[in-house]
């Protein structure tokens, strides 16, 4: 699929990946949709990229829906999604406030399992009603699923539960949409430096160093984004998941 002069929505534009990707594509001459709860992010993001800000929450059904539909106005068919909007918290399931706990458990899953397979149906069924470009495709979607889908982390299952369900979707996605020319992708990261895990102590970054086969530091946005324009411009990538880590894999750690 050629980039250039095609709508495209990133979820998640408002920071980190999603935002390298969003302005990636823009360089690269796509009309892009940033989409973000983070207002602030994507207005500034999209502001100096020539895209639309969106602001929405992909949880809540409505304010998807009203951003889809308003992207697809503003940039036309989003022949390319990327949904990165995503949270990332460790959330132990012992010894914490019941409230608490469910309601965190409840959010993860919703964000990073209902509101990127909420953003897949509709721009899917978008998409299934337009005609096919000139190479016969419809579109190409590309999902973030999380080292941790694989390699068991311990004190984030709701998180690992919400990034195995993506990886799960991705060949049932790709299969059920065969027939429209839509390809159905995931990319799995490692530890990226992003904002979502810039807080983590010292100790942690110097793990992710010391345990990175090669290379031996995080993946940078940049990184991402440039998997994701290669996804987008391979036609025969098709209902995969690519680890993008360096070979990095978490080992097992103690609770104690
Ligand atoms: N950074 C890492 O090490 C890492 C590793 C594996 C997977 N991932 C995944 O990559 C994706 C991108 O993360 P990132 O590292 O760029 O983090 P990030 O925090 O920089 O970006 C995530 C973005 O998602 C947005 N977001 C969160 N909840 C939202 C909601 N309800 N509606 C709309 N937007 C929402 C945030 O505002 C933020 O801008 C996430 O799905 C994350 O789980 C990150």
């Amino acid at each position: 699929m050629k980039i250039k002069g095609i709508g495209a929505i990133v979820t998640g534009a408002g920071s980190g990946m999603g935002m390298a990707t969003a302005r990636m594509l823009a360089q690269a001459g796509a009309r892009v949709a940033f989409l973000d709860i983070n207002e602030v992010g994507i207005r500034a993001a999209a502001a100096e990229a020539g895209g639309i800000a969106l602001p929405c929450n992909v949880a809540d059904p409505k304010s998807l829906e009203n951003a889809i539909a308003n992207a697809i106005s503003a940039v036309g068919p989003a022949r390319i999604l990327v949904t990165c909007a995503g949270v990332g918290r460790m959330e132990p399931l012992i010894g914490r406030d019941n409230a608490e706990a469910y309601s965190q458990m409840v959010d993860t899953v919703m964000v990073n399992l209902i509101g990127t397979l909420n953003a897949v149906r509709l721009v899917a069924n978008d998409l299934a009603r337009r005609p096919p470009l000139e190479d016969g495709s419809r579109g190409a979607m590309i999902m973030v699923a999380s080292g941790a889908a694989f390699d068991g982390v311990p004190q984030s299952v709701p998180y690992t539960a919400s990034k195995g369900a993506v990886v799960s979707m991705t060949l049932a996605l790709a299969r059920e949409f065969g027939d429209l020319g839509i390809r159905v992708n995931t990319i799995s990261p490692g530890a990226f430096d992003t904002p979502m895990i810039k807080a983590a102590p010292k100790e942690a970054w110097d793990a992710i160093r010391s345990t990175t086969p090669y290379p031996k530091r995080p993946g940078v946005p940049e990184e991402f984004a440039a998997l994701a324009l290669h996804i987008c411009e391979n036609e025969f990538m098709n209902g995969s998941v690519l680890r993008l880590d360096g070979a990095h894999r978490t080992g097992y750690f103690s609770n104690g």
